[in-house]
């Protein structure tokens, strides 16, 4: 076998060299699609899980803010996530609701407004909602506040995601 066999042709350089970078540049473009048709399936294991909140004896029968941290897998992506839910007793029964407000996302606070010490306000548009999540009607928001899904074990509040309450 000659040295020359072993040469590569100048069109071959290029057909190789073509051929690479054309099959770069369509995996650059499939690969969101993939993640775009894989994402439902990411988000059904992340809805699964439930992130620990507080321990039940924390809890009174007036609503308080608790800070939620946890880690959340989007794809290749792990991003630190942080929220603030609103929990307290009912009875036996642990209610955990989301801080967002449902008219256009601002953030409430229970007692936030002097006047309705006993309902969650949102200063934005003046929007309120019942200690259990209730929007008040004659308000802006037409949704209760959405709560977590959540269960006790051994005494720890673990919560899900925030669901609708309708
Ligand atoms: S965003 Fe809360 S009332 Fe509008």
């Amino acid at each position: 076998m000659s040295e020359k066999n072993h040469n590569v042709s100048r069109r071959q350089f290029l057909t190789y060299t073509l051929m690479g970078v054309g099959g770069f540049m369509g995996s650059a473009m499939i690969m969101p699609m993939v993640r775009f048709a894989v994402d439902p399936i990411l988000r059904a294991e992340a809805a699964s899980d439930m992130y620990e909140l507080t321990e039940v004896e924390n809890l009174t029968d007036e609503p308080q803010s608790f800070p939620l941290s946890f880690e959340q897998d989007d794809g290749w992506v792990t991003q630190q996530v942080e929220e603030t839910v609103w929990a307290y007793l009912d009875g036996e029964d642990v209610v955990a609701l989301s801080p967002v407000c449902t008219h256009l996302g601002c953030t409430v606070s229970f007692g936030g407004d002097e006047s309705n010490p006993d309902q969650f306000f949102c200063p934005c548009h003046f929007g309120r909602f019942e200690q259990d999540g209730t929007n008040v009607p004659g308000t802006p928001p037409t949704e209760p506040l959405h709560r977590y899904e959540h269960e006790v074990r051994d005494g720890i509040v673990y919560v899900g995601r925030p669901q609708s309450q309708q």
